[in-house]
């Protein structure tokens, strides 16, 4: 029997029951290899900006991008829930932009939820988003699109009062009716105490080990990004440097003639290519 979609709801009642395993995906094949990995959740992440467009942050991440990742992705996933992230400006401005922007995602492709970054002052938007059907994931701590405000990217809630704060935003969340909260780049103890606290699972990224799940970047789990990367990211392969040697063999072997080889190449059958030689216009070409 194929197994069910899970849905917002279901990552709810998991909460004290399993952990949660969530993985980014920006398209067909990493959907499909996240899904078939085991995936509660697949995230269509704004980090779509850094890992696939080249862009240094995510700041220049437009709905248009989002929209086309997300149906990409949607076409391969059939277990996880999937995700959408939602850009900067997309839901700001206004709560009337929010909830439009939020339910293309849903409407346009494919996606089964959404989230966005920010605290207590977004609980109109995740209110209203939700009474309008879409389902919404928090994020809090270190917020990407909140880079220039940050001034640059840190680890948050690092001061008892800067902690305090955001245990106050995972209420105000929780309590708007978000279905799952992320937790990036805050102190273990910060994220204990919010998952002890709210109803919703966490789910942390450098948030240490008691939130009620995890989050990885696709990219950053196999390898596949070339330089720096965050300290609380654990790489499960390398698949960078095989990936570049098959790439310049298949170089190599075309400018040295080896490829295509024989079993690459088609031949005709003896009769029809007694034919074909045998032609005139064989002849004249
Ligand atoms: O954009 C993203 O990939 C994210 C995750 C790191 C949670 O927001």
């Amino acid at each position: 029997m194929p197994k069910k979609q899970l849905t917002a709801p279901d990552i709810l009642a998991a909460k004290g029951q399993r952990k949660l395993a969530v993985l980014t995906a920006y398209d067909y094949p990493t959907g499909l290899l996240a899904d078939e990995a085991g995936a509660d959740i697949i995230l269509v992440g704004d980090s779509v900006g850094n890992v696939c467009l080249g862009l240094p942050d995510t700041l220049g991440v437009t709905m248009a991008d989002m929209l086309h990742h997300t149906r990409a992705t949607a076409r391969a996933v059939k277990s996880a829930l999937l995700v959408a992230d939602m850009p900067f400006l997309s839901y700001q401005t206004s709560v009337s932009e929010a909830v439009a922007n939020a339910g293309r995602f849903l409407q346009e492709a494919g996606a089964r939820a959404v989230k966005l970054e920010g605290g207590a002052a977004f609980v109109p938007q995740v209110r209203a988003m939700l009474a309008a059907g879409i389902p919404v994931m928090g994020h809090l701590g270190l917020t990407p699109q909140q880079l220039a405000v940050l001034g640059g990217f840190k680890a948050q809630g690092k001061t008892a009062r800067a902690a305090k704060k955001l245990v106050e935003d995972a209420h105000a969340l929780a309590e708007a009716g978000c279905f799952s909260l992320v937790l990036e780049a805050v102190p273990a103890e910060v994220a204990a105490r919010i998952t002890a606290e709210v109803e919703i699972p966490t789910i942390g990224i450098g948030a240490g080990p008691h939130c009620d799940g995890q989050v990885l970047v696709f990219h950053d789990v196999l390898g596949l990004c070339p330089g720096l990367r965050p300290s609380f990211v654990k790489q499960y392969a390398d698949l960078w440097t095989p990936a570049r040697e098959a790439l310049a063999a298949y170089c190599a072997e075309v400018r040295g003639g080896a490829f295509p080889a024989e079993a690459q190449t088609r031949r005709m059958a003896p009769d029809e290519l007694a034919e074909f030689l045998a032609s005139p216009e064989y002849g004249d070409a």
